[in-house]
């Protein structure tokens, strides 16, 4: 198995008996999950992604990142929250933050259309120029401001700079079979189309095109993750507490919860597992902050954070427990030098890897936080590869679906994401939204 619970430092905080007492709401949220008949059982596409996918689609993402690769210099991801986050946090996990300076034959890879930042837009318009560039919009509803706006920009760029249809030859459009505004533009064109299925929210969509092309592009074997989460699918499929770590996680989850544990922080010692963090945080976001519900996720990257959030999970309001991904196996490393002067006193390290003073680091901070009154959650990665992470992808993605059903709420619709929008297209002048426009303009004044 890739990815373990490891549950020991929440003993001080909860019995079994507690974990137990939920044996049967887990059941009848796992039945409801297997036979689709719990809320939002329209999008459960994600639990068997790993096995029950399109292969010639499959195969299609393979051509297209050869194609990429082998055209461009820049490849630019257009996409916002579950549109873009999961591609971005496989390709710094399995690579690195700092891809593009390290990349070896495989095109920059940038993304956009996550926010409206105009000194974001020009600084990449800038990286673009003298480049051959090619592009992949993500888009489920095909209507979303944010990557529209960037699309449109991104377009008129390739038009210019290859004429209409060798622009065609550069644009790559993942959205809905059917419906949106990307679809009809994208064969009227002739632009080459994936899709997001119907069943897939954007959270929930990393292991379909939406992910798999950019990570393709990237180089990682796409192959590989998937595998990856197809053990999980299979490992993960009990509805027994003792045998399925996703359900204890997420049952342990809910009782701190019920604990006036508030506030989950995702912890990593590396960071390569910023995005995955972001990717996350959205996952558990969108997924379970509803109703007035749900537990806060945050996150930190340890050390760094230790000497600025440190603090406050030490010893500030008691109000989160923390969930720490721990990569067991590390093929990077590097041995301490030794000072026959000893001028910095740190010869007690001399001859020690670095890993294992990031696992001593973590070891102790475990430590020091739950005597600091925070219960940890340890997840056991085995190593950094394309094969764990895919499982370690499904394993919160089964966690958050239980996680979802015994807080009460549907973990896979996010309706509190349209009020920002309607707002904003109010006040951007969209046609249909003048008496919305009229009121929140009273307010601003
Ligand atoms: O998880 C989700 O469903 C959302 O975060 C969406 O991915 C995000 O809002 C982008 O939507 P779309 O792909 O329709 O542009």
């Amino acid at each position: 198995m890739s990815v373990k619970l490891n549950d020991n430092y929440v003993k001080q905080f909860i019995t079994d008996e507690e974990i137990g007492e939920y044996r049967d709401r887990v059941i009848d949220a796992d039945r409801k999950l297997r036979t689709g008949t719990g809320e939002g059982s329209d999008f459960l596409g994600w639990m068997t992604a790993s096995c029950n996918y399109d292969r010639d689609e499959y195969d299609r993402i393979k051509k297209a990142a050869e194609k990429i690769r082998s055209s461009c210099d820049v490849f630019v991801v257009i996409g916002i929250g579950g549109s873009y986050l999961g591609a971005r946090a496989v390709i710094e996990f399995l690579k690195s933050p700092r891809y593009n300076q390290i990349k070896d034959g495989s095109p920059e890879i940038y993304f956009s259309g996550c926010d409206m930042s105009a000194s974001a837009m020009n600084e990449l318009l800038s990286l673009c120029k003298g480049k051959d560039v090619c592009v992949n919009v993500i888009s489920k509803s095909g209507v979303t401001t944010e990557p529209s706006v960037a699309f449109r920009v991104f377009r008129e760029l390739l038009e210019k700079k290859y004429g209409r249809e060798g622009a065609a030859e550069r644009i790559f459009v993942t959205t809905d079979r059917a419906r949106g505004i990307l679809k009809p533009l994208a064969d009227r064109e002739g632009y080459e189309r994936f899709v997001v299925p119907d069943n897939m929210g954007g959270r929930y969509s990393v292991l379909s095109a939406v992910g798999l092309l950019p990570i393709a592009v990237a180089g990682i074997d796409i192959d590989e993750l998937m595998s990856g989460a197809d053990d999980a699918r299979k490992a993960l499929s009990l509805n027994d507490l003792g045998k399925n770590d996703s359900y204890r996680y997420a049952v342990i989850r809910n009782i701190l919860l019920s604990k006036g544990k508030n506030v989950e922080i995702l912890v990593g010692y590396e960071p390569y597992l910023q995005m995955f963090n972001e990717w996350w945080k959205q996952l558990f976001g969108e997924s379970e902050g509803k109703d007035n519900k749900g537990i806060y996720p945050s996150s930190v990257i340890f050390s760094t954070d230790l000497h600025s959030l440190g603090q406050y999970i030490q010893d500030g309001q008691r109000l989160m427990f923390e969930t720490v991904i721990n990569i067991e196996h590390e093929d990077d490393d590097i041995i301490i030098p030794d000072d026959p002067e000893n001028c910095d006193g740190l010869n007690f390290l001399s001859g020690k890897s670095l890993c294992e003073v990031n696992r001593t680091a973590m070891r102790a901070t475990v430590l020091a936080h739950v005597d600091g009154g925070v219960p940890n959650i340890v997840i056991d990665v085995a190593d950094r590869s394309a094969r764990s992470v895919g499982y370690l992808i499904y394993f919160f993605w089964m966690t958050c679906a239980m996680s979802g059903y015994l807080l009460g709420v549907n973990p896979f619709n996010q309706p509190g994401v349209e009020a920002y929008k309607k707002n904003m297209l109010a006040l951007l002048g969209k046609p249909g939204y003048e008496e919305l426009a009229a009121s929140l303009s009273e307010k601003l004044k």
